[in-house]
């Protein structure tokens, strides 16, 4: 056997592969990159067979074409890991019309000068947090002192939550974003927690705000939106904004602390925060599992025909790391002149808060360094806890010291 047929008989054919570097994805992604780029897999979840999707320019050429859908009911979608279908306004799982119909209504509330306009109230927060954890005595978790408060706020913020109900909200994203509750309690809880967005979005109604929910509620009707769907749209933002956020930061703030030369280069020149906001965003790219979509037609994609009702699994993790795109691709590097990663997914379905989410982890960071500058890990990195049982890859606990 020579070492082609060697390494051909490690490539895997189940998904998701395990890591065996907390920084880094899988190594046998390389290996399809190179070998299998469309490789016939079969599914931890519920043994179908899809297509897993690891090279750039076939991820882009998936996520850019629309006979792929994103709907669940979508014969081969790849479904079974939600138990139960998404409700109405969930429409990062739906694809147009009613797609173009909601983000169209979404679309101006997290444009560039909405989230300008946020970005006092977010250094305010930022820096409430990162004051109290430097008052405290180290080791303290960053997760929970920094990570899962900051995106919580921000939505309070973002969606006008009244302060008095603030408290309760934290608490209810927390169980929401907490693994280790019992999966029936945490499904209480997102029902509780769309049950109050439910009064709440009536209220906002009745007396609007200056705030999102109250200009999605005024604008809705002309739209073709139910009140239904507004709720849903709420909730999609509790549930995309939150988890992401906490835990870019999480793995960010591990790979920077990592890479002291490249944390020594942000110190000595702070306007190079966005290059780095945005190369921290590919090289660690917290959606850990595969962009779901099925065929809805016989569609060729980098000489592989993928058969309508095929299932598609695309692979942003591997595709932001494509050798044949990002030149060492592995290194954390601030200079990059390529900035088009897929860590924010591609086409009509590329995440609308992108522009908020780099506004939070630039204030997140530079309030961090700037605070704690003796910032670095309490424990060597192999010991951190990094969770890979979900959707999005971060950390459980972050011990810092300084
Ligand atoms: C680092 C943080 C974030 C990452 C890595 C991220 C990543 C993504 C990705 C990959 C998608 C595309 C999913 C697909 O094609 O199936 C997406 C969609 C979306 N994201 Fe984000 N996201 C982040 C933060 C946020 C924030 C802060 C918000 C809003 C508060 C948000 C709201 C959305 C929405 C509404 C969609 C659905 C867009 C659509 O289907 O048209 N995301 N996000």
């Amino acid at each position: 056997m020579d070492a082609a047929d060697l390494d051909a008989a490690r490539l895997p054919d189940t998904y998701p592969i395990p890591r065996t570097c907390p920084l880094d994805p899988p190594p046998e992604y390389r290996l399809l990159r190179a070998e299998r780029p469309m490789a016939r897999v079969r599914l931890d979840f519920d043994d179908s067979e899809v297509w897993l999707v690891t090279r750039y320019a076939d991820a882009r050429a998936i996520l850019g074409d629309p006979r792929f859908s994103s709907d669940f009911s979508t014969p081969g979608f790849p479904a079974r890991l939600t138990s139960s279908p998404p409700g109405p306004g969930t429409f990062i799982r739906m694809d147009p019309p009613d797609h173009t119909r909601l983000r169209r209504l979404l679309l101006p509330e997290l444009n560039r000068r909405h989230v300008e306009a946020l970005r006092p109230a977010i250094q305010r927060i930022a820096d409430t947090l990162v004051g109290d954890m430097a008052a405290r005595t180290p080791p303290v978790d960053l997760v929970q002192a920094l990570a899962l408060p900051l995106p919580s706020m921000v939505i309070t913020e973002l969606l006008g939550v009244p302060y008095e109900d603030r408290d309760y909200f934290h608490e209810t994203t927390k169980v929401i974003g907490d693994q280790g509750v019992d999966p029936a309690r945490r499904i209480q809880v997102r029902n509780d927690l769309k049950a109050y967005l439910d009064k709440l979005v009536a209220v906002k109604e009745a007396e609007p705000a200056d705030d999102v929910l109250s200009r999605l509620g005024a604008r809705r009707e002309e739209a073709g939106v139910s009140r239904d769907e507004v709720v849903g749209i709420a909730t999609l933002l509790m549930v995309a904004g939150y988890e992401t956020i906490a835990n870019q930061i999480g793995a960010g703030t591990a790979a920077l602390l990592e890479n002291p030369d490249r944390l020594a280069e942000l110190r000595a020149d702070p306007a190079r925060l966005p290059a780095a906001v945005e190369e921290i965003i590919r090289h660690q790219t917290v959606i850990d599992y595969g962009l779901r979509r099925a065929a809805t037609e016989d569609v060729e994609v980098g000489g592989q025909v993928i058969r309508a009702g095929e299932g598609v699994v695309v692979v942003v993790a591997s595709a932001n790391r494509d050798e044949a795109v990002f030149a060492c691709p592995d290194a954390l590097d601030f200079d990059r002149a390529r900035h088009d990663h897929f860590s924010f997914g591609y086409g009509i379905h590329q995440c609308m808060g992108q522009i908020l989410a780099r506004v939070q982890l630039e204030i997140a960071w530079s309030t961090l360094f700037g605070r704690i500058p003796g910032l670095r890990l309490a424990v060597p990195v192999d010991q951190v806890p990094f969770r890979s049982d979900m959707f999005v890859y971060g950390v459980h606990e972050l011990p810092v010291t300084w």
